[in-house]
């Protein structure tokens, strides 16, 4: 790879004297969804995929870039002068507002650079492609200009400039699980305070399964705020009656007592989403210590449940995927992941049944849904990197 975006780089930007080449992961999370912003826990892993890119500084303030994912964007030029979201500058409002976040913090980027990206992370599939930009662009700005900040800080930075330049309200889980990956370990993150462990994948005989839905995600951001301040309103509920700072503070028995408080059913099944996943999390990872993987394949497939009727984030192309994969013998557990309206699903399967997982999950959705999904058997890998 490294050679590929090297001569890539060569073509679109003359040579490639004194540039340096990274990578940075996606990622999925294995249970705790929807829960990174209601102060819960999340257990995300990094991915071996991800974006690479390859960097050099500039004598003036330009910023050029170029994605081998969008080619027929050919290079998109901006400058440190302009450093504001807008909808010409499509995909380089990642870069360009991790520059910004940086600059926010009293980091001003001190001189220009030319950007070269290729990610194999497939796009729009809800493995974090953004989350994934946005962590490289802060690593090659640490690298480049030694700001004083740790793979930590890159995380908060990064979803800083999602939230404030690019406008999506998105929780911490994604930046986190990339920046501060660790091969063949998930991440055990508490939201509330940012307090995290490590806990090993040791899945003897099964392997993480992804399969891609292809579903365009369409509405998903708008849902996706709505979810969030229907959470924000519940909680606001709760608290007239409960001393607690985010639905992360409840567990099942305290959120029974007190729901009836919260006044419409809808905002009543978000909020018990929020609290019973959060549960569902501490225990799927004390299983998985425990070494009891079939447990927390039963709570992964409790979550897609919780998901699919109380959130109301699958659909019907997310639940097929994952209804047919509970058919299947060799499937420990299978869920949707990540924000949910399209994306993916991710499920552990028995290294003997992969094969037949995939073409019986696949077929069936093909034939009920109209087109393919897409399945990659994944490895857990580690943070961003120099290569
Ligand atoms: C998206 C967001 C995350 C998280 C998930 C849902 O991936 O970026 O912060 O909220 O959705 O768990």
């Amino acid at each position: 790879m490294k050679e590929l975006i090297l001569k890539k780089f060569e073509e679109v930007f003359g040579d490639s004297k004194d540039t340096k080449a990274y990578f940075a992961p996606g990622r999925v999370n294995l249970i705790g969804e929807h829960t990174d912003y209601n102060g819960g826990h999340v257990f995300p892993c990094a991915l071996t995929i991800g974006t690479y890119g390859v960097a050099r500084k500039r004598n003036d303030n330009k910023l050029r870039f170029y994605s081998m994912n969008f080619e027929k964007l050919g290079v998109i030029e901006s400058s440190l002068e302009d450093l504001v979201p807008s909808k010409e500058a499509d995909w380089t409002n990642y870069p360009k507002g991790v520059m910004w976040a940086f600059g926010e913090r009293g980091m001003k980027v001190p001189c220009g650079m030319d950007l070269l990206l290729n990610g194999n992370i497939p796009n729009g599939s809800g493995l974090s492609s953004s989350a994934s930009v946005e962590v490289l662009t802060g690593f090659i700005l640490r690298d480049f200009f030694g700001f004083d900040v740790t793979n930590q800080d890159l995380a908060l930075i990064g979803q800083y400039s999602e939230n404030h330049f690019n406008k999506v309200n998105c929780g911490i889980m994604d930046q986190f699980a990339i920046s501060m990956g660790k091969k063949n370990n998930a991440i055990f993150l508490d939201t509330a305070d940012l307090s995290y462990e490590y806990a090993p994948i040791v899945l003897e005989g099964a392997k993480i399964v992804i399969a891609c839905s292809n579903k365009k995600r369409g509405l998903g951001d708008s849902k996706y705020n709505e979810r969030r301040s229907e959470c924000e309103t519940a909680l606001a509920e709760l608290q007239q009656v409960v001393k607690i700072n985010s639905l992360g503070d409840l567990d099942e028995n305290t959120f029974e007592k007190f729901a009836s408080i919260i006044k419409s059913d809808v905002r009543r099944r978000r909020a018990k989403h929020a609290v019973y996943e959060n549960q569902r999390t501490i225990r799927a990872v004390r299983a998985l210590k425990a070494n009891d993987v079939a447990e927390f394949g039963r709570l992964m497939n409790a979550s897609h449940v919780s998901l699919r009727d109380d959130y109301e984030v699958t659909g019907i192309e997310l639940d097929t995927l994952v209804e047919e994969a509970w058919k299947l013998e060799g499937v420990i557990g299978s869920r949707m992941t990540g924000a949910g309206f399209g994306g993916c699903t991710v499920s552990i399967v028995k290294d003997e049944a992969i094969d037949t997982f995939i073409e019986k999950v696949g077929a069936a959705y093909k034939s009920k849904i109209g087109y393919a999904a897409d399945f990659y058997v994944v490895e857990v890998g580690d943070g961003p990197c120099i290569l």
